[in-house]
């Protein structure tokens, strides 16, 4: 009997070990403000994540052979994501708040009201505004397996409606780590939250991704006009460069003479996942064949931003020294679809006072 209650006190320790949080510093933004790092281990995984920005700073995943590397683009230090005067142009890692994607012309109207949010291109609302939910700090807080992170948005943020309450989990258990989304508001507002990590399989600063295999589960996706902005249409993939229900290597056609490849840059689009946002289902699975490793997205929301790092073209420079190269990454950022406000048959963005904004998405790791 006793053998067995040490054989269980032991077995504790060790699931406790495994769902191990641990909090340090990460140093300051320029304006002052601390900013904590905290690191979630489950098995071989490990990430590390900011209360800045809610930032994913460091994903470190086995491939194959067991051999571990961090397949995030990111900043060794605080001054890489906060300092300087465009800080974390790429927004590496971040939480995107209060409307991820664009909004076009930064207007929008809501319950009879127009609201005008910045401009952050030079005709397009992007990614909150200037300083969005990847340009704040968050209020962290241990939970089993993860971090909870807390921001309470003022009426009028960023030309937003209403004060908007925020929490993000995130939790790194078994094979996955999930980030459930949560928000409530005092008035009717837009919300469109999700997190802008870029994958590199190898290894980030391992060179570009265009030997990563991508299977997206859509048919459709929404073509866009020259400023990225949906057309409105729900567009075939089918014999076109975004049919990826098959997985297809990034590079295939990357750069064929396609009138939306070209608009892009590359891929920069939204795919209209087939499970339409009704329930949690995969909605993309990339393999990289010289690891081995294998990310898999689910997710509850009805589409994903597929974007392949057009803009990287080498001239940041970020963790251990890598330079990030034209293509260095790719992000799956599930969320609804851009400019949805503007777009009244696109599935809802809007937010009732009162009610709760709730959607989660889970990257899983594992190899082949
Ligand atoms: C999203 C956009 C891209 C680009 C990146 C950030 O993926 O769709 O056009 O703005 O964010 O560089």
């Amino acid at each position: 009997m006793r053998l067995m209650a040490l054989v269980l006190a032991l077995m504790t320790t060790v699931a406790d070990l495994q769902g191990q949080v641990t909090k340090q510093s990460f140093g300051k933004t320029p304006d002052g403000t601390p900013v904590d790092i905290y690191t979630l281990k489950s098995g071989a995984l490990e990430a590390r994540i900011i209360t800045y920005g809610g930032i994913i700073q460091t994903l470190k995943v086995p491939d194959k052979s067991g051999k571990v590397a961090d397949v995030v683009l990111g900043f060794d230090s605080i001054d890489g994501y906060a300092g300087g005067p465009k800080p974390n142009p790429p927004y590496f890692g971040a939480i995107i708040g209060r409307y991820g994607n664009r909004i076009a012309g930064g207007k929008f109207s809501l319950s009879g009201k127009t609201y005008e949010v910045p401009k952050v291109e030079p005709t397009n609302a992007l990614h909150g505004g200037v300083k969005g939910f990847d340009k704040v700090a968050w209020k962290g807080k241990e939970i089993p397996h993860g971090v909870e992170l807390t921001y309470v948005s003022p009426d009028g943020d960023q030309g937003f409606p209403g004060k908007l309450t925020t929490v993000v989990r995130y939790t790194l258990e078994g094979n996955d780590l999930k980030i459930d989304y949560s928000a409530t508001s005092d008035k009717d507002t837009v919300v469109n939250l999700t997190n802008h990590s870029y994958f590199n399989l190898s290894g980030q600063g391992n060179g570009d991704i265009l030997k990563h295999e991508v299977k997206i589960n859509a048919s459709r996706y929404t073509p866009v006009d020259a400023n990225l902005i949906p057309t409105g249409e729900l567009a075939p993939v089918e014999g076109t460069p975004f049919d990826f229900r098959k997985p297809t290597a990034v590079g295939a056609r990357i750069d064929s003479d396609d009138d939306q490849i070209k608009k892009g840059h590359g891929y920069d689009h939204n795919w209209v996942l087939d499970s339409e946002g009704k329930k949690m289902a995969e909605a993309a699975e990339v393999f990289d064949p010289s690891s081995g490793r294998v990310l898999q997205v689910l997710t509850d929301e009805p589409g994903v931003q597929f974007y392949t790092g057009n803009f990287l073209d080498g001239t940041l420079t970020g963790k251990e020294g890598k330079t990030y190269v034209h293509r260095a990454a790719l992000c799956l950022e599930t969320q609804h679809f851009p400019d949805s406000p503007n777009h009244p048959k696109f599935p809802s963005t809007e937010l009732k006072a009162g009610q709760r904004y709730h959607t989660i998405t889970i990257f899983r790791f594992s190899s082949r």
